[in-house]
């Protein structure tokens, strides 16, 4: 069989999803690496941070076909078929986010708020100097920052998987996916 390629674009992340997620990703970053301190920046950033994530919850619900909840989000049935594709190395596509994919990202967006409220509670008289919520503020920063780093590698391995480059994706809002003429 001749061994020809064929490529199939699909327009995914309209351009609210690709503007919040890479500012998300700078207010994630800038106040975890460059300004741990809690001092008025760090506090702006971790609001600005919160309320891109309440305009994705709303977005969730009136957005395009593939920024709704209801597209992607992760049943268990959803998350066994899609494991179980992997697991027999079929690779079953997904125009949006992949189940698994799909569960990381919420917890993701429970993070940033849980973020936001312990930060915030830090700055009130009633929370002022209380070590336990200092503690959780940070634990709950080093668990984003993780799963992020596992979301990331995540997306390269995918990308690899379905011979589509998912981080281009983001940033074009299009996903082109390199195939074989025989569909494989
Ligand atoms: C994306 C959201 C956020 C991230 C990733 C984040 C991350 C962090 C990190 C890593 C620390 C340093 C902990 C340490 O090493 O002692 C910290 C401290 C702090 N953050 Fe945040 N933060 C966020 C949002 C907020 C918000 C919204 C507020 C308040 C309105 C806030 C208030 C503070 C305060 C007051 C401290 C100092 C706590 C202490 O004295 O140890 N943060 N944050
Ligand atoms: C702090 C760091 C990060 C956070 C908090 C974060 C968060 C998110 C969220 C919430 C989504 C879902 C988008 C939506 O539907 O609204 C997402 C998707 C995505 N992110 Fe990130 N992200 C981070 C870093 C990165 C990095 C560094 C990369 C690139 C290597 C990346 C690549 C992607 C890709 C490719 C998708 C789409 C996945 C798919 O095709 O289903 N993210 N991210």
């Amino acid at each position: 069989m001749k061994n020809t390629t064929t490529t199939r674009n699909v327009h995914v992340w309209d351009r609210f999803i690709r503007v919040f997620h890479w500012s998300l990703v700078a207010c994630v970053l800038t106040n975890f690496f460059f300004m741990d301190d809690g001092d008025t920046p760090h506090q702006w950033l971790g609001y600005a941070a919160s309320a891109l994530v309440l305009a994705r919850i709303a977005w969730g619900f009136i957005g395009p076909r593939h920024a709704r909840f209801s597209d992607f989000f992760p049943t268990p049935a959803r998350i066994r078929r899609h494991l179980a594709d992997l697991l027999s190395g079929a690779t079953d596509h997904h125009d949006g986010h992949n189940p698994v994919g799909a569960l990381v990202m919420l917890t993701m967006l429970a993070l940033v708020l849980s973020l936001g409220l312990s930060g915030f509670l830090q700055t009130t008289d009633a929370f002022w100097g209380e070590e336990w919520l200092q503690e959780l503020h940070e634990m709950l920063a080093s668990t984003l920052i993780a799963f992020a780093g596992l979301h990331a590698a995540a997306a390269i391995v995918m990308s690899r998987i379905e011979r589509t480059n998912l981080i281009a994706a983001m940033v074009t809002g299009v996903k082109v996916r390199r195939g074989r003429a025989d569909g494989r």
